[in-house]
């Protein structure tokens, strides 16, 4: 059967290409989509990539992935990475793997960015390699579900 991948994305992904493109790139929302259908076709996944601005909305998107369903995630929490226990606390309650995916390298920033609240219940991270990012991800999910 067919691995169904849920791919979520957190606060101000949506305007990927207009914001910060030094940071970011230029790359469009549509275009990061598009490269994960692109790749989870090469991979025999099925894809559904989310994003939102509203927390509320994320956690629920993780407890209705935690009831079952999905295979595996890939999760860019964006800022909530930083900040949110309320999301950690929902990616600790799946039963599914994920990966935590960032497109810059937050490491590489400022020191706030250091720190990741929900790294630790993650297979692994990936951060720095924009689109790529989330290719490799899948990749590396596809290799063990
Ligand atoms: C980000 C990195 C975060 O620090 C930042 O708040 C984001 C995007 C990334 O993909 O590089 O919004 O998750």
């Amino acid at each position: 059967m067919t691995a169904v991948v849920w791919i979520l994305n957190g606060p101000n992904l949506g305007r990927l290409g207009k914001r910060e493109p030094d940071v970011y790139g230029t790359a469009s929302y549509d275009d990061l989509v598009a490269a994960c259908a692109a790749t989870a076709g090469e991979l025999g996944l099925s894809v559904d990539v989310r994003q939102t601005d509203d927390e509320a909305t994320y956690v629920g998107w993780l407890h209705d992935a935690a009831d079952g369903g999905v295979d595996a995630l890939v999760l860019n929490p964006a800022a909530w990475t930083h900040t949110s226990v309320a999301v950690r606390d929902a990616a600790a309650a799946l039963t599914a793997p994920y990966v935590e995916v960032h497109l810059s390298n937050p490491l590489a920033r400022e020191e706030f960015r250091h720190v990741s609240y929900t790294a630790a219940g993650a297979l692994g991270v990936i951060a720095g390699f924009g689109l790529d990012s989330y290719r490799l991800a899948l990749k590396a999910l596809a290799a063990r579900i």
